[in-house]
């Protein structure tokens, strides 16, 4: 096989990547590992910068996500009991859209095969090959036979477990790598959401959080230690425990069946450059950023946009130099999310070494984000995304 882009994982970096591609006419093959019904049920982000739902729906791809998301202009930090909600309309004009990621996913997917143009589930065994010369190639096991497709760029959208970050010679990249002493316990229910805004709470016994999917379905979090098992949590020790946190005055948290749970480490990882020879990186192959700033899926989908510009560029008028600057262009976006998101985890979770005192400066925090207009206006301006003025 042959086509001017061998796309690696189809996630939303990679379908996204793929969809704009063929909007300019340019060809590529997409390759998975998962099954097509796993990819398209499985749940994580839910939440858009307005610049991501902007981008997906320039392209074609938001038909579903206008009707059936949810798009929030404020967002609730919750703390001594108490509410204080960030206008993120009043403050930056812009807001936030509810959908789910795999609602995004079935999207992209829907619009690949309706064009007519291939995804390969179920791939095994993929390599990378000759990376770093005009003509890399990938190799991969389908149904039992062998294959090989020829490129002229490889993109690596395999996200944090895939094999393209590791195909690149570690002497060629710096890695930076952090565990944070915590995970999240996060679950799907049943029930209409308990309050109007997304809610991040603090509390002594640890960070709790209320979001959406839908008005019938409501997404929680409960931050847990890293090493605890999803057996040792049936529904109803669930439900005590976020009411414990969760508690506020004058209002009350609705339960309902769990359809989904799981426990998600936390983490934060950036490989420098993107890029090596003729692989570009995208989404959580190059990065992952702790959850607790909403950013990753969003970095995935403008990196897929940011890379797509780019080939085009090249593959219409032999421009290098828009690829060239790929690498550090997504890299400045990166580490303000990385950033972010740290300072949001710091500011919400509970350290297990944190003393009373350590506790007294996360609620200084708190309270002078959420008073001071300034400081809110930093908080709502990085939530909805911020947008450099010159990149
Ligand atoms: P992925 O979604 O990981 O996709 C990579 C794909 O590659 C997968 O389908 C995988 O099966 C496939 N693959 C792997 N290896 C191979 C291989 N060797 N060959 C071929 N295919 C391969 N982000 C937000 O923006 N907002 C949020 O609200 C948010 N909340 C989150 C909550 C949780 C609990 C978690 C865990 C994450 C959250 N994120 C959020 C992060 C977000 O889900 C990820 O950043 C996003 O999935 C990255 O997309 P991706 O396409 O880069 O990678
Ligand atoms: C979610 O809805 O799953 C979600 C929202 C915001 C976050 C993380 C997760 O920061």
């Amino acid at each position: 096989m042959r086509t001017q882009v061998g796309i690696v994982g189809a996630g939303p970096a990679g379908l996204m990547l793929a969809h704009l591609l063929s909007l300019q006419g340019i060809e590529s093959i997409v390759i998975e590992t998962g099954k097509r019904t796993d990819v398209e049920h499985r749940v994580r982000a839910g939440v858009l910068e307005q610049g991501t739902a902007d981008l997906l729906d320039a392209c074609g791809a938001g038909g579903r996500m206008r009707s059936e998301g949810v798009v929030h202009d404020g967002v609730v930090l919750r703390f001594r009991g108490e509410d204080h909600r960030i206008d993120l309309g009043a403050l930056t004009g812009r807001g936030v859209t509810v959908y789910g990621q795999q609602e995004i996913v079935k999207d992209l997917i829907a619009i690949r095969l309706r064009d007519g143009h291939p995804i390969l589930f179920e791939v095994s065994n993929v390599q990378l090959h000759d990376i770093k010369r005009e003509h890399p190639w990938i190799s991969f096991l389908l149904d039992g036979a062998s294959i090989r497709i020829d490129c002229d760029v490889i993109a690596g959208c395999d996200g944090v477990d895939g094999v393209s970050r590791d195909s690149i010679p570690k002497r060629s990249l710096t890695t930076y790598s952090r565990a944070y002493p915590f995970a999240w316990l996060g679950i799907v229910a049943t029930v209409a959401p308990s309050a109007a805004d997304i809610v991040y709470c603090h509390h002594e016994r640890g960070f709790a959080f209320l979001s959406t999917r839908s008005p019938a379905v409501s997404r929680l979090y409960l931050q847990v230690a890293p090493e605890e098992r999803i057996g040792d949590w049936p529904d109803t020790r669930i439900w005590e425990e976020l009411e414990t946190r969760l508690a506020a005055h004058g209002w009350s948290l609705h339960d309902g069946p769990i359809t989904g749970k799981g426990i998600t480490s936390m983490r934060s990882l950036v490989v420098e450059p993107m890029q090596f020879g003729r692989l570009f990186l995208a989404g959580d192959a190059a990065h992952v950023v702790p959850p607790t700033g909403a950013k990753g899926m969003n970095l995935a989908i403008r990196e897929a946009g940011i890379l797509a510009e780019a080939l085009t560029m090249w593959f219409r008028t032999g421009d290098i130099s828009p690829l060239d600057a790929y690498s550090a262009r997504c890299l400045r976006r990166v580490w303000r999310a990385q950033h972010f998101a740290w300072w949001m985890t710091s500011m919400l979770h509970r350290f297990p070494d944190s003393d009373a005192s350590q506790v007294q400066l996360q609620l200084a925090q708190l309270d002078y984000t959420v008073n001071s207009p300034a400081a809110a206006k930093s908080l709502a301006e990085n939530y909805v995304g911020y947008e450099w003025a010159s990149e």
